[in-house]
């Protein structure tokens, strides 16, 4: 699987200014700097776990703080997932959006580098480790529904090509220092191509359906969207522009 035109610092396509030149937007990490940021992945440093693997706090040499995903297992759908997470999170920045710091591959180790979320998941504050802490008033919830939906648009609407995340949840909303929604984990997204749209508009989800899994207690309608044939793995909408 050749990677290489992946492993090349990108620029985000926001908030060019023509003739300025632009600061990478994200960079090729090596392991030992990455070892090195987060303790040597040490079990105190672990922010989460998922599918991917687990997620860990790190702190690099300028002392920006920063999250790192490292894939817990080597597969090919793994490689994949690892694939299209960076080729999706490298296109888009939008304040709603988890940003993408860089990536690693060395051997059989994949690693992803974000920007480190303070307030953790929204997960953790509605049923986890936070919950407990009451720190989500009514004025926060709503800007965190209301920031995940204006995300969730721009992916929609305006990324080019159209994006589909295809994995909203709880658990894949982040908090930022001040609260705000960022929205995270890339690894199920679509590239949806220029001109493409559902066969049937009215089976898109509407808007109650994603507040209902961000809520993360309507596991009905997950299965019913399982169903919906815009969610199913092989569409048109394949994951085009990865060099693989
Ligand atoms: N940038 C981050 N800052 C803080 N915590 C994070 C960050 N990224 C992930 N996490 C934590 O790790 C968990 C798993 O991350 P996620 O990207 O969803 O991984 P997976 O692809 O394995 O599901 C999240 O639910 C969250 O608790
Ligand atoms: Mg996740």
């Amino acid at each position: 699987m050749a990677f290489g035109s992946l492993f090349c610092c990108g620029r985000s396509s926001e908030g060019r200014e023509p003739g300025k030149k632009a600061a990478p937007a994200w960079r090729v990490f090596s392991l030992k700097e990455l070892h090195s940021a987060t303790n040597n992945f040490n079990y105190d440093n672990k922010l989460g776990e998922g599918g991917f693997g687990s997620v860990y706090w790190g702190q690099l040499w300028d002392g920006s703080q920063i999250a790192v995903k490292r894939l817990k297992t080597w597969s090919t759908k793994a490689e994949m997932e690892f694939a299209v997470e960076i080729e999706i999170l490298a296109r888009v920045r939008h304040p709603n959006l988890l940003t993408l710091r860089g990536c690693c591959a060395e051997g059989k180790e994949r690693l992803i580098v974000y920007d480190y979320m303070p307030n953790l998941s929204l997960l953790s504050h509605l049923h986890g480790q936070q919950a407990a802490g009451c720190l989500l008033d009514w004025g926060r919830r709503m800007s965190i529904a209301i920031g995940s939906a204006e995300g969730i648009a721009y992916l929609h609407h305006h990324a080019t090509p159209h994006i589909i995340h295809r994995d909203i949840k709880a658990s894949n909303v982040l908090l930022d220092s001040e609260f705000q929604a960022r929205v995270a984990d890339f690894g199920f997204a679509k590239l949806i191509p220029d001109g493409a749209t559902h066969s049937k508009p009215e089976k898109r989800p509407i808007m109650l359906d994603v507040v209902d899994l961000l809520k993360g207690v309507s596991k009905e309608k997950l299965l019913s969207l399982e169903d919906n044939e815009l969610f199913k793995p092989e569409s048109t909408a394949g994951y085009q522009g990865l060099s693989m």
